[in-house]
């Protein structure tokens, strides 16, 4: 699938404020800082699209772009992130799960890890919450193009032992790299297969 065109729709710090759910939409979530923002704008093609920063926490609402007027992108602030207070955490945390337990038009999470950093508990623990909520999900491990070949198999390695400690079946998962657009085209196919079947169902 290529895509022409995206636009900023709105930031919504809650699930009543976001724009009507009546196409499908894709989130991106991960930790404070590890390539969400990025990622988005590599996948539409756009630089400044979503705003990205050297600085965690950047992100603080739910923001929603529309690509080619038939599908949204969700940009969702990083979890766990250890400089704001815990009260802000607190009322983060009250959103995403909120917006990830009720919208109705989310049709998958991507959610994602730097494939720098050993596997982490909170990123253990919040694909355990999705598999238990029964929410679809992939994981792309960000940042490939900052480490060497024999690192980043080592790296998915050790992901893939960690998840299997707690999952029977192993996610699906995608290395990416925003700079060298690796991963666009797998990510890209796949929400144009899931739009083509939310509008048939709708049909
Ligand atoms: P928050 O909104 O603060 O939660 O961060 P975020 O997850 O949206 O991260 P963002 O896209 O703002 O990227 C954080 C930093 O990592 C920026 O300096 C990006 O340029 C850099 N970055 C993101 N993705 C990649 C990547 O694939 N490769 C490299 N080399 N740098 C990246
Ligand atoms: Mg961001």
């Amino acid at each position: 699938m290529k895509v022409n065109r995206a636009v900023f729709v709105k930031s919504s710090p809650e699930l009543a404020l976001c724009p009507p759910p009546s196409k499908p939409e894709y989130a991106f979530i991960g930790r404070s800082n590890v390539g969400k923002s990025s990622l988005i704008n590599m996948l539409v093609n756009q630089k400044g699209l979503a705003k990205t920063s050297g600085k965690p926490g950047k992100t603080q609402l739910i923001n929603h772009f529309l690509v080619d007027d038939t599908w949204f992108l969700v940009d969702l602030p990083g979890y766990g992130y250890a400089k704001v207070s815990k009260s802000q955490r607190d009322t983060f945390q009250r959103m995403i799960n909120g917006y990830l337990l009720k919208r109705e038009n989310l049709i998958c999470t991507f959610v994602l890890f730097d494939v720098r950093v050993p596997p982490q508990q909170i990123d253990m623990d919040f694909i355990g919450f999705l598999g238990e909520k029964g929410l679809p999900f992939y994981i792309l491990l960000t940042k490939s193009d900052k480490i060497s070949q024999t690192k980043l198999s080592e790296s998915v390695a050790a992901y893939e032992n960690k998840i299997a400690e707690a999952w029977a079946e192993m996610p699906p998962m995608f290395v990416t790299s925003s700079p060298e657009q690796i991963g666009k085209k797998e990510i890209l196919n796949l929400i144009g297969e899931w739009n083509d079947s939310f509008n048939n169902e709708k049909k």
